[in-house]
């Protein structure tokens, strides 16, 4: 039979409130791999008063911050002694490369020591205000019950920027994670309860988006929502938050340039974009899916990228030879094919790829796709595909490259390849993204903080301001002048 997981409330197992429970595939067998509680209102009501209730006894709100960094340390200890298991689970869930979830494995502990050790780093002020008998000063407090809504992409690394921040400033968490990806998430649970983690300090209520989704979004008791996703689902999610006054962190969707100069390295800025865009099989959100190589590098750069392209390794994502494996479900197929169909009836020229490839596997799997002949202004070029689809257009001059860049709704990434140190810089300053990578692509740290610009996103995920985003400033004022008051008609400062 199906291994069944309920949702995980309170430091316990729970069986769906609806009895109901849903299927979650392997992409590259088509193999039913678990299956997982459905959660409705009912269960986001027990998850978000188990995390209420957590967050105010004083097993969580009186331990030291100090104490809370301990906990969230021996969680990233935890994490690495399971790094195998854990890799392979969500390779087997979403269809990562095996290869590519170990590295993952392999950083995410880091997120966890980082900002356990920022836990008790996270300090208030004293304000030099105009009288000398008053003294003010800020204090940080957490906000209380934080929901996290993740995608399936990278469900472990992506929910664990939220949670570890979160955490380390003392809130308590109910995670909804993606219904295509429950199970590392669930597992990621049990190993914080092994931690020491609180009952009711993490809860996981599996589910779909409008049904677990929608009822974590709009639970009274939550105080804040950071999402990651959509841009389509974010927009929903901020209106629903504004409503209520509660914010929202939100990383959202890109369609982000690499741009190669005619002075880069061209083979290493030809490795970048494959780098960019059939990496993850271009379901990222920094996807580099717009290539912008100038002119007279343009036929040079097109051809290794396409030779790259079409020797790629398609197959098992759990062989070590594979480059590329499926995408992580069948929807997300057939957006693809419907992405690469509409470009050519917009005109654009299939280089490489653009079908299903053979494979002996029955997997949701797609050709690294080179397209040809677009321009910015075809909507396979304005939005977001998510699958391993480049497009790849000629340039002459840096102001134009950085006018077509800067021409979309997005803002999340940008790459340049150059060898000119003042290039370089410069489009750093004019590029309008949240990280831009010089002669690199897709590298990141728990340390570098990161913002989606536009409608990439809003509020800042890693670094120490992330955990900024899970704390509220309160100002205090304590008046050390024991003089009668003078006039109490006038205002103090
Ligand atoms: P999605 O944004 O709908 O799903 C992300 C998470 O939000 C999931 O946990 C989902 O259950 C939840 N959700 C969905 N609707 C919700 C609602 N009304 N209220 C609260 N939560 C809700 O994205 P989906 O359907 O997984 O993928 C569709 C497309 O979104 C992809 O093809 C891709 O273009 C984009 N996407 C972008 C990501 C990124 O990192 N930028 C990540 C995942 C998807
Ligand atoms: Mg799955």
């Amino acid at each position: 039979m199906t291994e069944r997981h309920g949702h995980y409330i309170d430091g316990s197992w729970r069986e769906p409130s609806g009895g109901e429970y849903f299927a979650s595939r392997n992409p590259a067998t088509l193999e039913t791999l678990y299956e997982a509680a459905r959660g409705d209102r009912a269960d986001i009501d027990a998850a978000v008063d188990a995390a209420r209730r957590a967050f105010d006894r004083p097993s969580w709100r009186a331990l030291s911050a100090t104490k809370r960094g301990k906990l969230l340390r021996r969680l990233g200890d935890l994490v690495a002694e399971h790094a195998e298991e854990l890799a392979r689970l969500e390779s087997l869930d979403n269809g990562k490369l095996l290869r590519e979830m170990r590295g993952q494995l392999h950083s995410l502990p880091e997120y966890l020591y980082y900002y356990g050790g920022l836990a008790d780093k996270i300090e208030g002020a004293q304000i030099p205000t105009s009288s000398i008998e008053m003294l003010n000063y800020t204090q940080r407090e957490p906000l209380g019950v934080v929901g996290a809504i993740t995608p399936w992409n990278s469900p472990l690394t992506l929910t664990t920027a939220k949670l570890a921040p979160a955490l380390a400033a003392g809130n308590t968490v109910v995670i909804k994670p993606s219904e295509h990806t429950s199970y590392t998430i669930l597992r990621f649970a049990q190993l914080a309860a092994e931690a020491g983690f609180p009952d009711g300090v993490i809860n996981v209520v599996t589910g779909f988006g409008p049904e677990a989704g929608a009822a974590l979004v709009d639970h009274p008791d939550i105080a804040k929502i950071s999402f990651t996703g959509s841009t389509r689902t974010g927009s929903a999610i901020a209106a629903s938050a504004a409503a209520r006054f509660i914010g929202c962190t939100l990383e959202l969707g890109g369609k982000s340039p690499n741009i190669v100069f005619d002075d880069a390295n061209i083979a290493n800025a030809a490795m970048g974009v494959v780098a960019g865009i059939y990496a993850a099989a271009g379901q990222t959100c920094i996807a580099g899916s717009r290539v912008f190589a100038h002119r007279s590098v343009y036929d040079e750069l097109l051809e290794r990228v396409a030779d790259r392209a079409r020797s790629i390794v398609i197959g098992d994502p759990l062989q070590d030879a594979t480059e590329l494996g499926p995408l992580a479900f069948g929807d997300q197929l057939e957006k693809v094919e419907s992405y690469v169909h509409l470009g050519v009836d917009e005109g654009a020229t299939l280089h490489a790829g653009g079908g299903r490839p053979q494979v002996d596997l029955p997997g949701y799997f797609f050709e690294p796709t080179v397209l040809t002949d677009v321009t910015n202004d075809m909507r396979v070029v304005r939005e977001e595909i998510f699958g391993p689809v480049a497009a790849i257009m000629p340039f002459d001059t840096e102001d134009e490259v950085v006018a077509l860049a800067n021409d979309t709704e997005f803002g999340l990434a940008a790459g340049v390849w150059t060898q000119n140190l003042s290039r370089a810089h410069r489009m750093a300053r004019r590029l309008d993204a949240g990280t831009i990578w010089i002669n690199t692509y897709r590298a990141m740290s728990p340390m570098s903080p990161r913002q989606g610009f536009k409608n990439s996103g809003v509020g800042i995920e890693h670094g120490i301001e992330s955990m900024h985003e899970y704390t509220r400033l309160k100002s205090v004022w304590v008046n050390t002048d024991e003089a009668p008051v003078a006039d109490p008609f006038v205002l103090r400062s």
